[in-house]
């Protein structure tokens, strides 16, 4: 029978026939489940031949590069290389507000930052990648059918056939239920098992509009106080996917005296078994207010908190 410790031994196995003992397998970490886990699970197999890259795009929400830095530094024998290439993402984003120009310019300097770092690394033969059951069947290797057509995804996919790897994905007979579970078993904290999934693009898609440091900073804070009224609130496993959203409007507000003018920021919380459909929470009203309140008060140059009541469809889980 199937058991989560056979199959991690069989894993184990597998990996360490195929890889030589001068060879290293470099695994792109984005912050998300599958990806850990994929590296944790080499780690096992292959310890410091493990080589995992994080890059940090400036896209990120807050607090999330230290956290995959604290739990692979922790929790892993694997080597983590953690590249700031937010100036050169910034750069490209530069005057750009097309969502799909957003996206594939993020995807080329992406691709461009993970192909020098790759080079640099001495007997990577080997890019391991998360791809799961669910994304092998789909046979595009988009995670979100319908919309992977609508939208142009930015993963890793691209990468192996760039840069001339040979591909490893220990994942690729597993559901997600299964990957959280082998997560969990292989040591990787709850909060990182059971987080919600993050786009490639990030935070790039929810700043509508040109994407800015200081407007990234904006849209992060107001994003990180979100988080924290559903996390206190308890709603964190009930709901699939939630975040802020920065509009490129402005609006007219009065604090004390004074007409304010300034930005409008959507918070968007979502439930959902496979992410091609998706119905917006019924979020106490309570939870609302707090969030609303919090983040007028503390993120400066925000007036105004809307809360988006679209489901998908018509809407799309994102803005863009
Ligand atoms: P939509 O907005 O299409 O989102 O309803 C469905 C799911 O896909 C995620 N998403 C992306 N993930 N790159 C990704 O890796 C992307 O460009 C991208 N666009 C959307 C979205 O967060 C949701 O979970």
């Amino acid at each position: 029978s199937w058991t989560m410790e056979a199959f991690i031994e069989r894993a184990v196995e597998q990996v360490g026939r195929q890889v030589g003992p001068d060879q290293r397998v470099v695994c792109g970490l984005s912050g998300g489940v599958d990806s850990a886990v994929c590296a944790a699970l080499l780690a096992r197999a292959l310890g410091p031949r493990v080589v995992c890259v994080f890059v940090d795009t400036g896209l990120l929400r807050g607090g999330e590069r230290a956290d995959v830095e604290n739990v692979f530094r922790s929790h892993s024998e694997a080597e983590l290389r953690v590249i700031d290439a937010s100036t050169q993402f910034l750069k490209a984003l530069e005057g750009v507000t097309d969502p799909q120009e957003k996206r594939l310019r993020i995807g080329h300097t992406f691709i461009d930052v993970f192909r020098e770092e790759a080079r640099s690394i001495p007997g990577a033969h080997f890019l391991a990648q998360g791809t799961l059951y669910p994304d092998v069947i789909e046979s595009g290797g988009e995670p979100d059918g319908p919309t992977a057509t609508i939208k142009i995804h930015h993963n890793v996919g691209g990468l192996p056939a760039e840069l001339g790897f040979e591909l490893i994905e220990p994942l690729r007979d597993l559901f997600k239920d299964e990957v959280r579970r082998l997560g969990l078993e292989l040591g990787l904290p709850d909060s990182l098992v059971w987080r919600h999934p993050f786009p490639g693009p990030g935070l790039a898609v929810r700043c509508l509009g040109e994407v800015t440091a200081p407007r990234l900073e904006v849209l992060r804070q107001a994003d990180a106080i979100f988080l924290d009224e559903l996390r206190q609130a308890g709603l964190e496993r009930q709901i699939a996917q939630a975040f802020a959203v920065l509009l490129p409007v402005q609006s007219v507000g009065v604090m004390g005296d004074a007409r304010t003018y300034e930005n409008v920021i959507a918070i968007r919380a979502v439930e959902t078994e496979d992410f091609m459909t998706a119905d917006w929470s019924r979020l106490p009203h309570e939870v609302l207010a707090r969030s609303s309140t919090r983040i007028i008060n503390s993120v400066k140059g925000v007036n105004r908190v809307v809360y988006d009541v679209t489901s998908k469809p018509p809407g799309t889980i994102e803005w863009e």
